[in-house]
């Protein structure tokens, strides 16, 4: 699939998913490419149709994005719940275990979507695996000691890459955080490995998303296909 072809699935799922968002709610906004066209779609609700919403945003990016198009944009310490928060994922399985912080906006991304009522991920069919891991697994790290979790993460035969941008320098999130990515290949163990992830001084969050989803909206070239999971 070349990058137009995807770019399509991602919109068409980006459309469909902002037909949950109707009057009066207050809905979580993701980040990354996918819910970029999510936001696109809602913005122009906003302004062609008159849809009155409240968004919670998951990265400073998609806060901007939204409020170019008028989306007013509260903080998530101003409501006191999310009626559905509609996300992005790198990877997700049968079991609904899924990998997000490709964006290295994890943190906030698990933030939000703790306090969300619905949980709905957008995603062309690429990201649908049979087992998560082939994409690097996000880790956000303290900076200070940043060396030694990595350290502590070879020894683990975890595969850490510190995240880098452009310039060579250590990318940093939206809370000043590094990023390390976890080159595992396969992850057969979800479960275990996100409780040594949470137990390692000096982590902040990882990026398995393990059995929280309740939807995806998978952009399938025959049209959007909803994968439910019955086990939330
Ligand atoms: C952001 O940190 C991520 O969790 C994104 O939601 C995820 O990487 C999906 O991004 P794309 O829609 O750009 O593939």
């Amino acid at each position: 699939m070349d990058k137009s072809q995807q770019d399509a699935l991602k919109k068409a799922a980006g459309i469909e998913a902002a037909k949950l968002v109707t009057d009066g709610m207050i809905a979580g906004l993701g980040t990354g490419s996918t819910v970029r066209f999510l936001v696109d779609e809602l913005g122009r609700r906003v302004q062609e149709e008159g849809l009155n919403f409240i968004g919670v945003t998951t990265s400073r990016r998609t806060q901007e994005q939204a409020e170019s198009y008028g989306i007013k944009i509260v903080d998530v310490d101003d409501v006191d719940h999310i009626d559905v928060t509609i996300d992005g994922a790198d990877e997700v399985d049968k079991d609904f275990n899924g990998i997000k912080g490709g964006g290295a906006a994890l943190l906030w991304e698990k933030i939000v979507a703790t306090n969300s009522n619905k949980i709905v991920w957008i995603v062309d069919e690429s990201k649908v695996v049979d087992t998560i891991g082939k994409f690097p697994l996000p880790v956000e790290v303290i900076p200070f000691g940043a060396g030694h979790v990595i350290k502590h993460f070879e020894d683990r035969g975890y595969q850490p890459v510190l995240r880098l941008d452009k310039d060579g320098k250590p990318v940093r999130t939206d809370e000043n955080n590094y990023v390390v990515d976890l080159h595992m290949e396969r992850i057969e163990h979800p479960q275990d490995l996100a409780e040594d992830l949470i137990n390692t001084v000096g982590v902040v969050e990882h990026g398995l998303f393990l059995n929280m989803v309740d939807t995806v909206i998978v952009g399938d070239p025959h049209g959007p296909r909803v994968m439910t999971n019955s086990n939330k």
